[in-house]
């Protein structure tokens, strides 16, 4: 049997040395303590070793966890209906010898009080010896061990299994329960990590006697210790002149240094995620300006992405590892050529045995005690990775315990703080329940104004997207925060007062995605100008701009732009605020051609390049998420790693980031090649597994085939394949891909395309619908999109895919939709409106884009909206969530792919494929044809400049034009119905009849 445990040293062994020039002999240094905050632990295991008294013959105990949860003890802290007193709330199991049962017990975690969830049969067992009873508890649900074998598992959580819900139970407090005349000796209490390595987290070995002869007992107790490690080191410097100095820094975690009490560098996060144990970033900070002669170096270090809470899966707590640890150098150069190098080392840097803060996770929040003393500083220990490092992977996910190849590279982008914005109002909702409106979504952190406070007055601050409404389905939670879609991130912070006249509380180690914040724990509300929000994003400024007469569009615009503020948080992510703030793939491949006019992003898509090879599996596939890998999606969300390298070459010119990710490229293409096709019917069709998705969250999807999807990608992809090859000079890589291209055109047409009508047809992929008509909007998107149909049958799907638009359809759970309705998903929606401009019909793309009714992409707005759903319905006024409480993100940007369409052809400036980069570009703005917009402008910033673009109808019915081409470029201008003419730089202005 393979033994994990050897395979870990021998990787660890084969491991090159992890010391790099930039850090000299610096070693990774840390505490000793780790941090245990019951209250948002929701993976553990816990186990007892108990013994039965035999002298009283005892036979029944119980043993307690999930106790005093705080959310179940103020009913404004839960949706279950319940306020509990103090240990009136648990989880119990009871171990009962004289009827061999374990029985799993819920206490005063809903209305219903007492809950017996399941009841174990056990084999008979020696009653009065010592038995091992444990919990192993994720998200919710928990196997049951007796003496290392299982009796079976049960599902704890009382919102529901898995992921998906508000967490219960936390481990919070740990117990046992005696009846009366029951004793037993508790010989040790121990809880560990969830996740391998299974860190103890917690141990009691002093056995104790429990119970009484007289009277019946409880014990609930806090296990929590420790605090965020936070890392000292003074130093002086020679009283020279100084050339310059540079602190090099990094951390397993992210980190916070302060030199001489300033912040040293701008940024949140740093060093920002990556697949860590292949690519680890880091900093260099130019220091010269902050140093005196005796210097103290301060580092706080959080959790971020190393350890703690990541994803929707409970057991990838401490994805990468257990232990945070902080790595840097740095190096003072003088005037005359002397210099001063400081590294960390466990010798000259301390650790504080208890900071303020108490705890810090992305997902969970902050608790800051403010009132605690940072002091007992004491040796830094060495933080290796052996002994910390998980060993699970597997599948497509990789094994974060193989460091072969790594690499320690600087950081090419930052996130920083984009904005600030203020409380616009403030709603006592329940007494003493304060909810604060930013008025906009966001992502980020509060920065919160306290006056007066009580020492040790202990403020509570939740965050959600949505709040309740006033409708009869929420009536019991009227204006409360809807915090069920934020699932199992706890999105709560804490913070203990220090009673200073002023003080002022902004956590940064951790991420809220939110609209409203929820203070509770002081006796009156805070001022709204208090309470700010402080909006942090990988994105400096946006690159392009748009404004036009439809103040609905204008919206839509902007919440595009503040949605992908919120996801470019040192990845593309799905969503900034749920469990999950993941890279999917999908996602960043149907947004990226947004995305790559909204904002310079070609560093942070080039880190996201490295991220997908990092994860690339060794058969080639890309993986779904990256960084972290795993997922599903398939081949949709694969070609991310095709499309967006793709984007980048021809917005922003540079050949780089295709040469340096060709090679992964191919091996992805022959990846599909050799496992995705049906040997029988040659069609794609992925694995034939749920996790190979379709049009995401379309409404007709389910009247789609899905393989027409994944064929007309993968053409697609092939296509990028040709001209990548080509461009990098592979002519005989360009020629297999043209061969394999045209061969799978024909296939498409051949298969899914009825040459007389051009309507879309079903392949052999589901023998009961072969041969019928799909005939819906997301089955003619993609092979206009990608060119796969040609010539007049290409000019019948146009007229199809119109048809489509044109009608009433309905959902596939029912719902009439009238027509200029957006039947299409996460895929189709990116391409829709650029078909139909191609075929020219922007008559029809302008009437779907100002459609209002849902489902489009103006309904949002006129819900509220002011960023991207998930959903085109995710709330309504009439329906609130529409029982989508759970899955329902109201900061997603995927069906903001619109945005491309705004710029390329609303206003028109749109690159030119032959000359990457704004070299030369085409303008092609084209008037809305329905007059319904009269007008629309905005430019777009290349590395030439700003070109700008601007139409409008005036009231004789002609239309003006003004531009403006930069220097160093020129441009094609096409007007619908005129011919081509060439433009060089300078400022047009012209009318046309
Ligand atoms: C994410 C998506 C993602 C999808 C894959 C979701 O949970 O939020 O945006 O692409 O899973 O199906």
């Amino acid at each position: 049997m393979w033994d994990m445990k050897q395979f870990v040293i021998l990787l660890l062994a084969m491991m090159p040395c992890l010391c790099f020039a930039q850090f000299g002999d610096a070693k990774w240094i840390g505490s000793e303590q780790g941090v245990l905050y019951a209250d948002y632990l929701p993976q553990f295991r816990i186990a007892w070793t108990v013994q039965f008294d035999k002298a009283s013959e005892s036979h029944r105990m119980a043993l307690l966890f999930g106790g005093n949860d705080p959310r179940l003890m103020n009913r404004n802290m839960n949706i279950l209906g319940v306020e509990n007193g103090v240990d009136e709330s648990y989880i119990k199991l009871e171990l009962d010898a004289a009827s061999t049962c374990l029985n799993v017990w819920r206490i005063g975690y809903t209305a219903k009080g007492k809950e017996l969830l399941k009841s174990f049969g056990l084999d008979a067992f020696d009653t009065y010896a010592p038995h091992l009873v444990e919990a192993h508890c994720c998200l919710g649900s928990a196997d049951i061990l007796l003496d290392g074998r299982k009796v079976g598992d049960v599902v704890l959580n009382p919102m529901g299994q898995g992921g998906d819900f508000i967490a219960f139970p936390q481990l919070a407090h740990i117990g046992y329960e005696m009846e009366a005349g029951q004793r037993a000796i508790l010989h040790s209490v121990e809880v560990r990590n969830y996740r391998s390595p299974h860190a103890i987290l917690y141990a009691n070995k002093t056995a104790q006697s429990i119970g009484s002869m007289k009277k019946a007992m409880r014990m609930l107790t806090d296990p929590s210790h420790g605090s965020m490690p936070q890392l000292r080191c003074r130093f002086a410097v020679k009283q020279k002149p100084i050339k310059e100095a540079t602190l090099t820094a990094t951390a397993r975690g992210i980190y916070h240094a302060e030199l001489n009490g300033s912040q040293v560098g701008g940024e949140y996060y740093a060093p920002g995620i990556s697949q860590y144990n292949k690519t680890h970033y880091y900093q260099q900070h130019d220091i010269t300006a902050m140093l005196q002669a005796d210097n103290t170096l301060l580092v706080r270090l959080g959790e971020g992405w190393w350890a703690g809470s990541l994803t929707f899966t409970g057991g990838n707590w401490n994805y990468f590892g257990d232990q945070l640890a902080f790595l840097a150098r740095l190096l003072v150069r003088y005037e005359d050529g002397d210099s001063t190098v400081i590294t960390t080392q466990p010798d000259s840097w301390e650790v504080c045995g208890r900071s303020k803060v108490t705890y810090a996770s992305m997902f969970q929040g902050e608790v800051y005690d403010n009132t605690a003393m940072t002091d007992r500083w004491s040796r830094a220990c060495e933080a290796v990775l052996e002994g910390h490092l998980p060993t699970e992977g597997g599948g497509t996910q990789p094994q974060v315990c193989d460091y072969s190849g790594f690499r320690l590279l600087p950081a090419s982008t930052a996130v920083g703080l984009h904005t600030v914005l203020t409380a616009q109002n403030v709603n006592e909702v329940r007494p003493g329940v304060y909810v604060y409106d930013m008025g906009q979504n966001m992502a980020g952190m509060p920065r919160i104004t306290m006056r007066h406070m009580r020492k040790g007055q202990r403020l509570t601050f939740r965050y959600a997207e949505m709040l309740y409404p006033d409708l009869p389905d929420y009536e019991d939670n009227r204006g409360m925060l809807m915090l069920e879609n934020i699932r199992s991130a706890m999105a709560q912070d804490i913070y203990v007062a220090s009673g200073d006249t002023c003080e002022v509380f902004s956590p940064d180690m951790t991420l809220h995605g939110y609209r409203y914040i929820e203070i509770t724990g002081i006796g009156e509300p805070l001022p709204v100008a208090n309470v700010e929000g402080l909006v942090v994003s990988s994105i400096d400024r946006f690159t392009a701009g748009f404004e036009c007469s439809n103040p609905l569009v204008n919206r839509l615009w902007q919440n595009i732009q503040w949605s992908m503020l919120a996801n470019f948080i040192s990845i593309p992510t799905d969503c900034p605020q749920r469990n999950e703030r993941m890279g999917w793939s999908g996602d960043i491949s149907v947004f990226s051609r947004t995305a790559v006019n909204m904002a310079d992003i070609d560093e942070f898509l080039r880190k996201h390049m490295q991220a997908i090879r990092d994860v690339q599996t060794a058969d080639g596939r890309f993986p779904d998420i990256a960084p972290i890998g795993g997922g599903f999606g398939g081949l949709l969300w694969g070609s991310a790693g095709i499309t967006v390298p793709w984007e980048c070459w021809l917005q922003y010119g540079d050949l780089g980031i295709l040469a340096s990710h060709y090679e992964a490229m191919v091996r992805y293409i022959d990846y599909v090649d050799s496992h995705y096709f049906d040997p029988t019917t040659r069609l794609l069709v992925q694995q034939k597994q749920w996790g190979d998705l379709g049009d995401w969250l379309g409404l007709e999807d389910e009247k789609n085939d899905k393989t027409l999807l994944f064929e007309a990608y993968y053409i697609y992809d092939l296509d990028i394949m040709r001209q990548t090859a080509l461009l990098l000079n592979h002519p005989a890589d360009a020629e297999r891909y043209q061969r394999r291209l045209e061969e799978r055109k024909k296939f498409f047409i051949d298969h899914y395309v009825d040459p007389a009508t051009g309507t879309t047809v079903f392949s052999a992929f589901d023998p009961n619908r072969e041969g019928k008509p799909i005939d819906i909007q997301g089955s003619y998107v993609l092979p206009l999109a990608f060119n796969i149909v040609e010539g007049e049958l290409r000019q019948k799907l146009v007229e199809r895919l119109v048809a489509c638009i044109e009608r009433e359809n309905v959902t596939d759970r029912g719902v009439r939709c009238p027509p200029y309705s957006l039947m299409t998903g996460f895929i189709t929606t990116a391409w829709i409106s650029r078909v139909l401009s191609d075929g020219g019909r922007s008559d029809v793309a302008y009437r779907l884009l100002q459609q209002e009714d849902y489902p489009s992409w103006l309904y949002p707005v006129t819900q509220g909206a002011t960023t991207i759903w998930e959903r085109l319905n995710s709330y309504t006024h009439t329906d609130g969530f529409g029982g989508n409480n759970s899955m329902n993100s109201f900061n997603h940007y995927s069906f903001g792919a619109v945005g491309q369409w705004l710029v390329n052809r609303c206003l028109g400036i749109e690159r030119d494929e032959r000359h990457p980069g704004f070299q030369h570009f085409i303008l092609r703005p084209e008037p809305d044809p329905t007059g319904k917009m009269t007008y629309a402008r905005g430019h777009l910033d290349t590395r030439y400049g700003r070109i700008e673009s601007s139409w409008q109808k005036l009231a004789d019915g002609s239309v003006s034009f003004i531009f403006t081409i930069p220097a160093n470029t020129s441009a094609t201008l096409l007007l619908p119905g005129k011919a081509p003419v060439e433009l060089e730089p300078g400022d047009y202005s012209f009318r046309e009849e």
